[in-house]
């Protein structure tokens, strides 16, 4: 077996578990994951840090599952949050606070109250005002809050516009050119410690340039901070490297830590701590979700594979036209035909993939493939379609991490108006 996903005697597994069984066991729409996919991705980001104080933190959003969460957290890993709930769900799957840092623009009070009495390493700020709300916040609960600032380097990572976060124009970060004030406001502050700086220049960055040109920016900044009396004990590159999900060709992960590393290093400033922030990189591939063909329409333009997963279950097309490839589990011999393969919910947007050369039956199985990272945490009940069930395999194991969702839960919290 090479890949998490391979054929095996003619059917598509998940490491040792065929993918026709699961479907027949558990039902379709089901999102797959692979635990060896999982643990190889981390271990590959981990392996290039040895040696260095520097750090992985997963990415929550890119995929929440706490068994996912789980197995990072038993490798060592800390945990890079955007909310209250998720920091939930990092500490339920095992995750210490001081390997947490909190990242995101819009923190509300309550959620900063929550993070500080936890104790996290590190809120990763994005404006002055919520600097400002960190300080009183801290200073209510007779803390001080460790600071890191999220600087917008403006650099260009040469991604979808959509997932780009480093551009002048974006909403995310401090302003490059006012980060050195704002530093020197925070310093001030009673109730706040600076301990590092950060930044994320966006998502599925297939290239390492973008990255040590934020690097470079980023030092440039540090020194001037420094020179103005802070410490800056740890830079934070975040996340964003890309996977393969068509033909793209990507840096191993090892390479692109290194090269990271090496250029903090030679400029010199080895002493520092270095975190990364990924997310799609650690899970994207090593998670598929499996969906079965209910009908085949052909059409005088299209043939349409109407399927039972949809732009609720995985969004990334409808959102931002991503390709996924998609796979039979059961290859067929007889002569492919093409299709669009479509949701049954009511809009045109309602799409997995287009043009995709099939041979196909209703009631074969496929398999959607890179669904790991933003697949099920983006899904949604649109439509009155309740949620994906969600498996690990573990070998020739296969685990329920989450039940399917029933329609008598997603009513649970609705009443109608009294008589
Ligand atoms: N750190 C911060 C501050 C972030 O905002 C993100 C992702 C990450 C780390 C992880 O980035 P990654 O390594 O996964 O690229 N829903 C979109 C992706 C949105 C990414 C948002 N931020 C998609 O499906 O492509």
């Amino acid at each position: 077996m090479s890949l998490p996903f391979d054929l095996i005697d003619g059917t598509l597994h998940a490491e040792h578990v065929s993918l026709a069984d699961l479907a027949e066991r558990f039902g379709t729409p089901l999102y797959v994951y692979s635990r060896a996919a999982l643990e190889g991705s981390y271990g590959a980001y981990a392996k290039a840090c040895e040696g260095r104080r520097a750090s992985v933190h997963v990415a929550v959003k890119a995929n929440s599952n706490l068994a996912v969460l789980n197995v990072f957290a038993r490798a060592g890993a800390g945990f890079d949050i955007v909310s209250a709930g998720e920091l939930e769900r990092a500490l339920k799957a095992g995750a210490s606070p001081a390997k947490i840092v909190f990242s995101g623009v819009g923190k509300t009070a309550d959620e900063m109250r929550t993070a500080l009495r936890i104790g996290v390493k590190c809120f990763n700020v994005e404006s002055i005002p919520e600097l400002d709300r960190l300080n009183a916040t801290a200073g209510e609960l007779g803390l001080r809050a460790p600071v890191s600032l999220r600087v917008n380097p403006n650099v260009d990572p040469k991604t979808h516009p959509y997932i780009s976060t480093g551009l002048k124009s974006s909403k995310f970060g401090v302003a490059y050119d006012e980060a050195r004030a704002t530093y020197r406001s925070a310093a001030q502050m009673a109730h706040l410690e600076v301990v590092g700086i950060d930044c994320h220049i966006g998502s599925q960055i297939t290239e390492i340039s973008p990255y040590l040109d934020a690097v470079d920016k980023l030092l440039e900044l540090v020194e001037q901070v420094e020179a103005d009396g802070a410490t800056i004990r740890h830079i934070d590159v975040g996340g964003g490297l890309g996977i393969r999900y068509n033909d793209e060709t990507l840096p191993d992960i090892g390479v692109f830590v290194r090269a990271i590393l090496d250029r903090i290093d030679t400029r010199g400033h080895g002493h520092r701590e270095v975190l990364f922030e990924p997310g799609r990189s650690l899970v994207g591939n090593a998670g598929v979700l499996l969906t079965r063909v209910e009908y085949l329409k052909p059409g005088e333009v299209k043939n349409f594979a109407i399927v039972d997963a949809a732009m609720n279950d995985l969004a990334r097309p409808a959102m931002y036209q991503a390709y996924h490839a998609i796979d039979p589990v059961s290859p067929r011999t007889m002569s492919p035909k093409v299709y669009d393969i479509v949701g049954p919910v009511c809009e045109s947007g309602d799409w997995l993939g287009r043009d995709r050369s099939l041979a196909l039956e209703p009631g074969d199985l496929l398999a959607v493939r890179s669904a790991g990272a933003y697949g099920f945490v983006m899904s949604s009940n649109y439509n009155t379609r309740p949620r994906a069930a969600e498996i690990m395999v573990d070998g020739h194991q296969a685990h329920v991490v989450r039940a399917r969702e029933t329609v008598e839960q997603l009513l649970a919290g609705e009443t109608i108006l009294p008589a």
